[in-house]
């Protein structure tokens, strides 16, 4: 017969053991994912439906070759029109022209050369460009995308209908999450429905704050035919200011994709947009031809101390700290404490643009050395502020460290 201790003992052992185990409940297989915004290469913005494996493979060569994955790019991702049908078992179908070799095959490819590989649905009944959409296969889509070795899914937001955002992104993210390989969830719902104030919740990585960018510098203006709206990069630029508080490690506001060398702007303007990217935390997804880019567009999105104020491990998004008409300054909080702060000058001509320390939440009696991250200089000691002339649609970029 046990002794009333023994049996304590025996109760004590068990509760124990159940805590543990309850304890070790098994990870989310998404955790950790995109801890400073991801960094890749689209294909929509320059070749929209006119993707191939050819094309996506010699791309994933040019990341290589030109020095971006070294600079920090590592996803390659297919946006729309890569998939025709479903089978009879309700599988997606890649185009088999397009895609000879099916989709695994270019996953293979792009993990062979140390890259990432990203693939594009849509969370309705079809995708924007009308391809099958994700609605009622999220599961079925999920095991498919883990077994083509998928790093990354753009879920777009076209022909929903009635659907609930939040449930919807929640739906696939678990879909992604039951299958078993880490994805990054980028969510492209163009703010509708404020996904700031839900997509952490429920696993985004990143979301879309505004409808699509387009190539061009000014602010929004409505399409041709009367509808709402095309977004220059100022007119998405606005867009930010007030959602700088809903990134951080593992969730990012996305402004849309880059434009950067695809012909539109000029060079200023590109380092612009490139620069302001940089300092909202955004994602740096190029969307140019990488294949043939000209040095200056090259030398733009390589900058690898603009790069390190995007990818800054705090994860702190910068905005706006002063505006007088069109010349503004934005700032961004570091890691080790220093700030990087943009001088952006919206106007047609050139203008002077000062940043207060204060501005940046330092004293105006600290000293701190300033660093031009375009000219790759230091430009000393400063006290209290840093001015400059900065020419028109252009920045100026400094790091300042107490
Ligand atoms: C939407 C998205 C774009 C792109 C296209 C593809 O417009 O916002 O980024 O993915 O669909 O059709």
């Amino acid at each position: 017969m046990k002794t009333n201790q023994s049996i304590a003992a025996l109760c004590l052992g068990t509760l124990l053991l159940a805590g543990s185990l309850l304890a070790q409940e098994k990870p989310i297989v998404s955790a950790n994912l995109a801890l400073t915004p991801p960094m890749g290469w689209n294909s929509w913005n320059k070749f929209a439906c006119n993707v191939s494996e050819d094309m996506i493979k010699s791309m994933a060569d040019a990341v290589v070759k030109s020095g971006m994955k070294d600079a920090g790019y590592v996803y390659v991702n297919i946006d729309d029109c890569w998939q025709v049908s479903r089978d009879a078992n309700g599988n997606i179908v890649a185009d088999s022209q397009r895609f000879p070799h099916g989709m695994k095959a270019v996953g293979d490819y792009i993990h062979s050369l140390g890259l990432k590989f990203g693939v594009y649905s849509d969370a309705g009944s079809k995708t924007c460009a009308g391809r099958p959409g994700g609605l009622g296969h999220e599961y079925q889509d999920a095991i498919q995308y883990a077994a083509w070795g998928v790093d990354y899914l753009k879920y777009d937001w076209c022909h929903t209908t009635t659907q609930d955002a939040k449930a919807s992104y929640a739906n696939i993210r678990a879909a992604l999450d039951a299958a078993g390989r880490p994805i990054v969830l980028s969510i492209c719902e163009w703010g509708t429905a404020k996904p700031w104030l839900w997509g952490k919740e429920v696993g985004g990585n990143l979301w879309r704050t505004t409808g699509d960018i387009t190539d061009r510098w000014g602010g929004q203006q409505k399409w041709p035919d009367g509808s709402c709206c095309s977004n220059g990069v100022l007119a998405i630029l606005d867009q930010q200011v007030g959602l700088q508080s809903y990134a951080g490690p593992g969730h990012w506001n996305d402004p849309d994709m880059l434009e950067v060398g695809n012909g539109g702007m000029t060079d200023t303007e590109y380092r612009s947009h490139f620069s302001m990217w940089a300092i909202l935390a955004a994602p740096l997804i190029a969307g140019n031809d990488l294949r043939n880019m000209r040095p200056e567009i090259h030398d733009i999105l390589t900058n690898k101390e603009v790069i390190a104020v995007n990818q800054d491990p705090l994860g702190r998004e910068g905005e706006r700290v002063a505006k007088n008409g069109d010349l503004e300054v934005w700032a961004k909080q570091q890691k080790d404490g220093s700030r990087a702060a943009l001088l952006l000058n919206r106007s047609d001509s050139e203008q002077e643009i000062a940043v207060s320390w204060e501005d940046l939440g330092y004293p105006a009696s600290l000293s701190a050395a300033v660093r031009d991250l375009w000219q790759h200089k230091d430009l000393g000691k400063m006290t209290g502020k840093f001015s400059a002339r900065v020419e028109p649609h252009g920045v100026v970029m400094v790091a300042v460290k107490p």
